[in-house]
């Protein structure tokens, strides 16, 4: 063989590698065109046609994602050690109010304090520019650091850095929480600077007099109720593991639907949500936990540029 025919036979041989064997989404599920690859793993490569041939199987809920997710969602749940235990609450599938006991020295661990510092923090109203103190932001921070502490965001951290959701630096995992849950943004494009994950998801909003957006904090639904600012007015579902669906009015604005983990901690809730939502952005998570099936729809905020919570809830 001449020099030519040998460089091409190594050309080949290169090209074959690389798109049979190295190209794959393990780690890549969501992330923007990247050329060092002959495949994608994005929305766009169905368009484009060049998507991995294990993109359908990881980032689409093939059983490969099922099987991880499935995993860790399990371990972060065995690790849950401040949820309530079944003896610590009941609820009403019939009565006006939903939340008949609660043991209320179970809601003074550090994580539901800090959650609950929160609470107060928010213009609930959309459309209302959010103004932040320098105290509420040290209460974020102090919040934030206290859920990091949990072995269920230590386990989080670990899943997001082996699936190549993160890299693997604490400030990084850090900077994600943040950036997901408490960076402000307009709920409506061009709008103020009216809502966050956080305001969303945890603590609720009111769009006008007819509509509750999110609100999807069993803790946030037991205070609200018991502040008289919440009125039960009927269970819809109860779907194992700790899921329901319920309907109530909050400030007199009806919400016909709210889904959430009952008696999960604020560091389980936001978790799950967390890996969701890197793994399966804009669509359902679906995995097995205490061997049930749970679907977990989460969306990003579209008007902004990389990720943002701009909701996140079972899907029952
Ligand atoms: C309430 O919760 C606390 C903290 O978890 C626990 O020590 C206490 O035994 C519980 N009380 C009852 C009546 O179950």
């Amino acid at each position: 063989m001449d020099v030519l025919a040998r460089l091409s036979v190594v050309f080949i041989l290169c090209s074959l590698f690389r798109k049979g064997l190295s190209d794959s989404c393990i780690g890549r599920c969501g992330q923007g065109v990247n050329t060092a690859y002959n495949c994608q793993c994005n929305s766009a490569c169905v368009r484009y046609n060049d998507c991995c041939a294990d993109y359908d199987a990881l980032c689409l809920g093939g059983q490969a994602t099922v099987d991880v997710l499935s995993a860790v969602m399990q371990d972060l749940w065995n690790s849950d050690t401040n949820r309530l235990r079944e003896s610590d609450y009941t609820i009403s599938t019939t009565g006006s109010r939903l939340f008949t006991y609660v043991n209320t020295t179970a809601l003074n661990k550090p994580t539901f304090q800090g959650l609950i510092h929160l609470l107060d923090n928010y213009n609930i109203v959309v459309g209302q520019a959010e103004q932040q103190t320098t105290a509420e932001l040290a209460e974020v921070n102090d919040f934030v650091n206290t859920i990091l502490a949990t072995s269920v965001m230590t386990k989080t951290f670990t899943f997001l850095v082996e699936n190549g959701h993160i890299t693997n630096s604490n400030s990084v995992f850090r900077d994600v929480l943040m950036e997901l849950w408490f960076n402000l943004y307009p709920r409506s494009n061009g709008g103020p600077t009216d809502s966050s994950g956080f305001e969303h998801v945890i603590v609720g909003e009111l769009k006008g007099t007819s509509t509750v957006s999110g609100f999807h904090s069993w803790i946030r639904l037991y205070l609200e109720e018991k502040n008289g600012n919440l009125l039960h007015e009927s269970f819809l579902i109860r779907k194992e593991p700790n899921m329901i669906a319920t309907a109530f009015s909050w400030h007199g604005v009806k919400k016909t639907k709210a889904s959430f983990f009952l008696g999960t901690s604020p560091e389980f809730d936001m978790a799950v949500y967390t890996i969701c939502g890197l793994v399966h952005r804009d669509s359902l998570c679906k995995f097995t936990l205490q061997n049930q099936a749970v679907s977990i729809q989460t969306w990003d905020v579209v008007h902004k540029s990389g990720y943002q919570v701009a909701s996140a809830y079972p899907s029952i």
